[in-house]
């Protein structure tokens, strides 16, 4: 479909990269998947999924509706979920904390970070993991966010660079590397015995700039910024924890010497998903020896608004389209498997319109998994189906948070798509 792809993945690759390494595969406990060349590989049988995210698993307070949460999944034959490693807050939201029982892990203020093991700390993660392995899921594991939402990168930067710092030092100050592996060490050693863990990931989404704090000049596309984080933050998890698999967590764009352009508007533009604008060098990250398998991210309608507008030469579904196969492509060289962790549209004609083009084209191109952002569960019961979370994340008359991409269990349109594919994967688990 796409010549240059191919030229340019070979360019870049160049010497780089090294075969995969199955040292660890071959002894790894039983329950626990591992990798197998471009497969995931469970107790010696292939492992192959569709999976969903849920940030707000953790932020519930009533353990029944993490069950029926879990139930629910379980039965849509989902076999992966994703959830947020991480709920950060000031010391000054403790008040509000406190009053709504939002769930958090740490609390910053210019002493650092404080952690909390309580009922509505890391006991909530704790009875995640529990829920979810009677109910035979596996949980990819976030450590923290790009993003400010429930307190990421910035929170170490706000407090142990101060202010005016960029983003980016989140990936270079050597205090700011060593309070995040701190925590890190505190997550992988309370789980790491766990079969449930599926992976552990080394942050959401990473760019060298977020939503509150710009990018200085030293991250730029081929600065290798975030790179040489991933390869530092992957050696260390792995010498923690040497059997669970580890990702990236990133949204997987490239950096390519010729990268790809559209027409918009009657311009040629760059495509910032292709010439390592955001931060990321999808080819040189998935090459690492500790990152056991590539995730990207796809979210067309918001990254590029502007192909609503006359004068562009693609649609969304094509753009889905060549994302997902630069990406299958890529893992099928590197020869590691392949996910798709987050993808959404909003809009149930769209979803509806769209979804079944897209996943068919994954399950086509081998991607080991396929996992929408995000699940919605209706009939919850905490506070009598109602209760704010933080920003506009809410449980309203029984429903999870609906940022748009949402799918609930009654839209059964679009979730007829997922449980298709998660037979199909199944199929492939045998
Ligand atoms: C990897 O998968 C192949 C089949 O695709 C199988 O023959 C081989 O035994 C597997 N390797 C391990 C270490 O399980
Ligand atoms: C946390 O505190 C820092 C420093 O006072 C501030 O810059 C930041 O905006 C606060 N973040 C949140 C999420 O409240
Ligand atoms: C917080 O949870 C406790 C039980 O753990 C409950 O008694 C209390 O009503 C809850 N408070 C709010 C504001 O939800
Ligand atoms: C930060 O919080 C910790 C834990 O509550 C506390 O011991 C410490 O005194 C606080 N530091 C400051 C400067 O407020
Ligand atoms: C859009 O235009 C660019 C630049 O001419 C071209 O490389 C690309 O293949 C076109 N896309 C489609 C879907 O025609
Ligand atoms: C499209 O290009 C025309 C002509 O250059 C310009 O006047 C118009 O503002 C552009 N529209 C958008 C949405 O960028
Ligand atoms: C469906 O997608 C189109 C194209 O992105 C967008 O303009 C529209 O708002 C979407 N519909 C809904 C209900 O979100
Ligand atoms: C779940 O809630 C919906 C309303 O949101 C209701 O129509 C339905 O009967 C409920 N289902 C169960 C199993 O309680
Ligand atoms: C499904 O549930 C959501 C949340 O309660 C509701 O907004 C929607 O109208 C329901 N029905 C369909 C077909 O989406």
């Amino acid at each position: 479909m796409r010549a240059a792809v191919f030229t340019s993945l070979l360019l870049s690759l160049g010497t780089a990269l090294t075969a995969p390494t199955a040292r660890w595969s071959t002894d790894v406990p039983s329950g626990f998947v591992t990798t197998n060349g471009t497969s995931f590989q469970l107790d010696g049988q292939p492992f192959a999924f569709v999976g969903t995210n849920s940030f707000w698993l953790p932020l519930l307070s009533n353990d029944d509706d993490v069950h029926a949460t879990f139930e629910t999944i379980a039965a849509a034959g989902i076999k992966v979920v994703r959830t947020w490693g991480f709920n950060a807050i000031n010391e000054t939201e403790l008040p509000y904390a406190e009053s709504i029982n939002l769930t958090y892990y740490q609390v910053w203020n210019s002493s650092g970070w404080t952690l909390n093991e309580g009922s509505q700390g890391l006991q909530r993660l704790d009875y995640v993991l529990y829920a979810a392995a009677i109910h035979d899921i596996r949980l990819i594991i976030t450590f923290t966010n790009n993003w400010v939402g429930y307190g990421g990168a910035d929170l170490y930067v706000n407090w142990l660079a101060g202010a005016g710092a960029t983003h980016d030092v989140f990936y270079t100050d050597p205090t700011i590397i060593a309070s995040y592996q701190q925590y890190v060490q505190t997550i992988v050693n309370r789980y790491k015995d766990s079969p449930t863990v599926f992976a552990w990931e080394l942050m959401n989404e990473a760019r060298c700039a977020s939503d509150l704090l710009t990018a200085s000049a030293a991250c730029h596309p081929g600065s290798g910024t975030l790179g040489l984080w991933y390869q530092q933050q992957s050696d260390f998890v792995r010498s923690i924890d040497p059997y669970h698999m580890i990702t990236t967590g990133g949204e997987g764009q490239f950096y390519w010497a010729q990268p790809d352009t559209y027409w918009y508007n009657n311009t040629l533009v760059t495509d910032f998903n292709f010439d390592g604008a955001a931060g990321e060098d999808f080819e040189w990250d998935l090459g690492l020896p500790n990152i056991d398998f590539g995730v990207y991210h796809m979210y067309v309608q918001t990254w590029y608004p502007e192909l609503d507008y006359p004068g562009s030469n693609f649609s969304i579904e094509d753009w889905g389209l060549d994302w997902i196969e630069a990406h299958a492509l890529t893992a099928q060289m590197v020869g590691k498997p392949i996910v798709i962790e987050e993808f959404g549209l909003t809009g149930l004609d769209n979803k509806t319109a769209i979804y079944p083009t897209w996943v068919q084209r994954t399950l086509d191109s081998n991607h080991a998994g396929v996992m929408f952002w995000q699940w919605g569960q209706l009939n919850l019961t905490e506070d009598g189906g109602n209760h704010p979370f933080k920003y506009t994340d809410a449980i309203v008359n029984g429903a999870s948070p609906n940022d748009g991409n949402t799918v609930y269990t009654n839209q059964t349109t679009v979730m007829d798509i997922f449980t298709q594919a998660a037979a199909v994967q199944a199929q492939r688990s045998a």
